[in-house]
């Protein structure tokens, strides 16, 4: 059994790109029988942004809901939020006394918010450590992100290592697992989508918003009865990541034969949108009408989360001599 462990920020209401870039290949990977899995609700690090309690709650719960309605198995892995587990906070500071400050001063991800967040605060700082904490606590082996979090996964394995070499063997070593075959979803401008572009699809919404949504798709202007290059269109690369290959020729073909505007392909997204993802946004609405049942789920795996967290924190405070 390999033991892979994620965090998940709940820093709003799951988009397009995180269900298709994130949710979806991380359920299909939770599948396979050798592989277990702690992915939890980084809400401990949304704090460094998010001040408002409901409004976190709210991302909390959309987040899981999102998970949920996507098909996770809460049976199998171990799903859980990450504030739920206070040993997390205990670890951090342990760690905090294994990390060199120009480690933390020099990280990639630090420099980037601080020079673009207005509240630059302490724990925007430590958030690596956080991040090292949640990895260590549960003996994760390998640990599936992007690419931009490669460098917290190197200062992960540093403290790892400086705490190991001075107190004897205490933490195991994960490894970054990088996900290199997910496509990157563009947002409806164009760039990636993201919420801090403030251009996703959110496919939560009631049909007649999302319709608007997607409505707002940024086009060129090409006149109605000439041809138009599929390649280069928002609306289709969206379109080409839910449809068919037969689906995705004739649209093609539709594009290629001119008289065809650019509304036509929106609708056909919208309408392509409402069917891949009928059961999921059903089964979401009913998730967040009834909080009770998330609760249910997560408490079952902050159950499972605890004994480990328990028992690692153990080992770590007998080498610390606490
Ligand atoms: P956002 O950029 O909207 O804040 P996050 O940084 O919280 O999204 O990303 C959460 C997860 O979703 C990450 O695993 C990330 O790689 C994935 N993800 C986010 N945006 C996209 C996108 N446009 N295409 C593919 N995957 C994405
Ligand atoms: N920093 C990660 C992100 O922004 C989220 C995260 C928090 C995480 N703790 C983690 C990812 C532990 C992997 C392991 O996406």
């Amino acid at each position: 059994m390999a033991r892979y462990l994620t965090g998940i920020q709940s820093t709003g209401r799951p988009h397009l790109g995180n269900i298709l870039g994130a949710i979806l290949p991380g359920i299909q990977f939770s599948k396979q029988e050798s592989n277990e899995c702690f992915y939890f609700i980084a809400d401990l690090h949304s704090l460094t942004t998010i001040k408002d309690a409901k409004e976190r709650q709210e991302y909390v719960y959309a987040t899981a809901a999102a998970w949920l309605a996507c098909g996770f198995d809460t049976k199998k892995n171990i799903f859980y939020r990450q504030s739920k587990i206070p040993q997390v906070c205990e670890l951090l500071w342990y760690l905090s006394c294994f990390t060199p400050y120009p480690m933390l001063a020099n990280a990639h991800s630090f420099k980037d918010k601080s020079d673009k967040l207005a509240d630059v605060n302490a724990g925007l700082f430590t958030y690596p450590v956080l991040m090292a904490a949640d990895i260590l606590l549960y003996d994760a082996q390998f640990v599936p992100v992007g690419k931009d979090q490669l460098q917290h996964l190197e200062m992960t394995r540093d403290m790892a290592s400086s705490f190991n070499h001075k107190l004897g063997e205490t933490f195991v070593l994960p490894e970054a697992s990088i996900q290199e075959d997910v496509k990157v979803v563009p947002g409806i401008d164009g760039q990636k989508m993201s919420k801090s572009y403030q251009n996703t699809i959110d496919i939560f919404l009631p049909d007649k918003q999302l319709r608007k949504n997607v409505m707002r798709i940024v086009t060129d202007s090409t006149p109605l009865e000439e041809p138009k290059n599929p390649d280069t269109c928002n609306v289709y690369k969206l379109y080409a990541l839910l449809a068919s290959e037969a689906e995705k020729e004739h649209m093609r073909s539709l594009y290629l034969g001119g008289n065809f505007g650019y509304g036509y392909a929106k609708q056909a997204l919208f309408e392509m949108i409402l069917t891949k993802f009928n059961d999921i946004r059903m089964a979401f609405n009913e998730y967040m009408a009834n909080t009770e049942l998330i609760e249910q789920h997560l408490q079952k795996g902050e159950q499972k989360a605890q004994i480990v967290a328990h028992q690692v924190l153990t080992r770590v405070k007998q080498q610390l001599g606490f």
